[in-house]
């Protein structure tokens, strides 16, 4: 099974299924006097505010659309410049692109996030966000990439699509940034199959995004709507039935991060005085969820064997997730400033080409690095050997076991 929330599917989701449909409301809104009407999309942003301590959060259909409503609501758009790592899922590129705006890819270390000193290099006179992204579970270096975005008076989004539930100096991720966004597709800490959440702090923010996810309404459709809306909006709603099941999901989630702390540690200590790898750098190790288990080979061969005897690749093979296998991106997408589908007809920058090849430190980084589940199966990820949320400490063993003889065998 993919993710952890998916795992622990149980009882809890059906119950509060059947009570939306029993209620006969299965959309946002709904008669607010009406005691059938269970209102799960708003009680899931009321419980997701009270666990993350934003002042204001919008629920929407998924991560990609909370990254989507929270730049339109910023304003990002033409001819701005937005600066991503060249290692994270193709939808934090798309958001970008979608809002018209230019995606300047920016060089990993080995904390697998974005490299503070790298995104200081590639900011010029149009950039106007560093999108940060929690990669694998755990928190990139928020201090550091905060600082830049402050001193050189930008916006800091945080994608924190992949670390629902992990914290940064005892804060939860996405808390940090102008807005935060999370994802709950099948792969995430907690699931509805598909959704997502965007937090922020800042009341006008939110009521763009509010507007920008609803058709240009005010928050919760109250208030003047027709002839005062100021925001083309869409729609990205969540649907009750998403609500309710994120809802049964959300109380698990301490339960399913401990497991996965707890089966993480054990699996670790199994590999952990083999001379020669080295684990993933965390800017706060104990802010991560624990979803997977990321550590570093000493030469791209010995990477490249391991990866072929444990069935799961290298980070580097790992689907979308690498700007080097988004074919779409690179080539076929160049984005010039005489124009291509996704071009940006007021970009000022020159041309901006996406090549393989182009960011050497995360290429060379994640050829070498190894992904082990612990909670995320996950092919597209590169982990798909490992355990999952369920694994017993004796199952961790025996999997930890195999690993090591791998590791061993492949140093060789
Ligand atoms: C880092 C990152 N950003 C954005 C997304 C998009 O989330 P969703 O699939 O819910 O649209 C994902 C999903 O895998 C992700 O991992």
């Amino acid at each position: 099974m993919p993710g952890p929330g998916m795992e622990m599917i149980g009882e809890e989701e059906k119950k509060a299924l059947l009570e939306v449909i029993e209620s006969g409301y299965i959309y946002r809104y709904g008669d607010p006097k009406d005691p059938r009407f269970k209102r799960k999309v708003w009680q899931f942003e009321q419980d997701f505010m009270k666990y993350s301590g934003a002042k204001y959060a919008v629920a929407v259909n998924s991560g990609t659309s909370a990254l989507m409503a929270g730049l339109w609501a910023l304003g990002v758009g033409p001819g701005d410049e937005v600066i991503v790592p060249g290692y994270t899922f193709v939808a934090s590129m798309s958001a970008i692109i979608y809002a018209r705006a230019i995606p300047i890819l920016a060089e990993i270390d080995e904390s697998l996030t974005l490299d503070p000193a790298d995104v200081k290099k590639k900011i010029t006179p149009r950039t106007k966000a560093i999108m940060q992204v929690h990669m694998l579970g755990n928190p990139g270096w928020i201090s550091e990439i905060q600082k830049i975005a402050k001193e050189k008076n930008i916006y800091f989004i945080e994608d924190a699509c992949q670390a629902m539930g992990a914290t940064y100096k005892g804060r939860p991720v996405g808390t940090y940034g102008d807005f935060g966004a999370f994802s709950f597709n099948v792969y995430k800490t907690i699931t509805g199959g598909d959704g997502g959440m965007l937090i922020t702090d800042k009341e006008d923010t939110y009521k763009r995004a509010f507007a920008v996810h609803d058709q240009g309404h005010l928050p919760l459709r109250q208030g003047v709507e027709q002839g005062n809306r100021t925001v083309l909006g869409v729609d990205f709603r969540m649907t009750e039935f998403t609500g309710a099941v994120l809802g049964a999901q959300l109380k698990k989630m301490p339960t399913i991060i401990q497991k996965m702390k707890d089966n993480k540690k054990r699996l670790k200590s199994i590999i952990s005085n083999i001379k020669d790898i080295t684990f993933r750098k965390l800017p706060d190790p104990d802010g991560e969820t624990g979803s997977l288990l990321t550590f570093i080979m000493p030469t791209v061969e010995s990477a490249a064997k391991l990866g072929k005897k444990l069935g799961c690749g290298v980070v580097a093979q790992s689907g979308w997730h690498v700007y080097n296998n988004m074919e779409h991106l690179l080539g076929k997408m160049t984005v010039t400033k005489e124009g291509c589908p996704f071009t940006c007809p007021y970009y000022k920058g020159g041309e901006v080409k996406y090549t393989k090849g182009m960011l050497p430190r995360t290429d060379d980084i994640l050829k070498r690095a190894i992904n082990i589940s612990i909670g995320v199966v996950d092919a597209g990820l590169g982990s798909s050997f490992g355990v999952n949320v369920k694994s017993t400490l004796q199952e961790v063993d025996e999997v930890g076991k195999k690993l090591r003889a791998a590791i061993i065998e492949c140093l060789k």
